[in-house]
């Protein structure tokens, strides 16, 4: 399943190592997870979320404001593999685990295989696994841009929130492998939004230059939530991009708010492989 991030040949697990016929090897860490991030990926700038944006996810997702996407994702991913027997499938920028977890509990004939470019968050994935005991997940340290698997090794790779590869997708999918990518739809959180901005503006379709795939449906799949907690609202917007956009005053008139309704909007698009890649 692996292969070496430095000579790009089959790795082989030899008690708590990951080895390559080149003499390159991994150590699986304490927690469970591999680190396979090349030297160019070690790029403290490229280090992907840090522990306290990790931990903001984490708390904010562990109050179940997302748990519908993952319920909604899950049952896309399940009808789009009927036809597949112990499907692999990549969870790519996974974050914290929240959803690679729900989605292995919903898929136990499935293997997947989450993989991030922060550590911190590759090591919160492994205490989700322990603790929902789920054993139909891995988790390894690697970049969207050199995934450490063999070519055609998966049936399917989902990315929520995360950033995209044409390449590397095409290259790691089986022939007619799916895609599923999650996105936030134009009025996901707008609500916040209005909040933060004199003019808030709908979110713009992302466009990832997916030109290995064609793009067979999207989803739009959106209900209301009420916040009722500071804590979670300040999680909330330490994970949005505004985070970064915001005046200090807008930020300010945020602390004093402890109840929001919002619209969690979610674009779920789905391509296929083309074939010849
Ligand atoms: C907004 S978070 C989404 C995480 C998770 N999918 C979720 O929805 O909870 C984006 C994630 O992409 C990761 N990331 C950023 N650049 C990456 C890259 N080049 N390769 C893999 N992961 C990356 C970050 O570390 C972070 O965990
Ligand atoms: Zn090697």
């Amino acid at each position: 399943m692996y292969v070496c991030p430095i000579c790009k040949k089959r790795l082989k697990k030899l008690d708590n190592v990951w080895h390559c016929q080149n003499g390159h090897s991994f150590d699986i860490a304490r927690k469970g997870y591999v680190n396979l991030l090349t030297t160019a990926g070690r790029n403290p700038k490229n280090a992907g979320d840090n522990k306290e944006m990790v931990k903001a996810r984490t708390d904010f997702l562990d109050k179940g404001y997302y748990l519908p996407l993952a319920g909604k994702t899950g049952e896309i991913i399940s009808e789009l593999l009927t036809s597949c027997k112990d499907p692999h499938i990549i969870d790519s920028g996974c974050g914290e685990g929240f959803y690679t977890v729900n989605y292995a509990k919903a898929l136990p004939d499935a293997q997947f295989f989450g993989i991030d470019i922060s550590k911190n968050a590759v090591a919160h994935c492994m205490t989700r696994v322990h603790t929902a005991n789920v054993t139909n997940c891995s988790f390894a340290v690697a970049s969207s841009f050199e995934l450490p698997f063999m070519d055609g090794f998966a049936d399917l790779i989902v990315c929520t929130f995360a950033p995209v590869s044409n390449d590397e997708y095409a290259r790691t999918l089986k022939s007619g492998g799916k895609l599923v990518v999650v996105s936030p739809s134009p009025r996901h959180l707008f609500e916040l939004k209005a909040l933060l901005y004199e003019k808030p503006y709908e979110n713009k379709p992302n466009v990832y230059g997916l030109n290995k795939f064609t793009e067979d449906r999207e989803i739009i799949f959106e209900y209301p939530i009420t916040i009722e907690s500071r804590e979670d609202i300040l999680n909330l917007y330490s994970m949005t991009p505004y985070c970064y956009k915001t005046s200090a005053e807008a930020a300010k008139r945020l602390e004093s708010i402890d109840r929001l309704e919002l619209t969690c909007g979610f674009s779920i698009r789905i391509f296929t492989k083309k074939r010849g890649f």
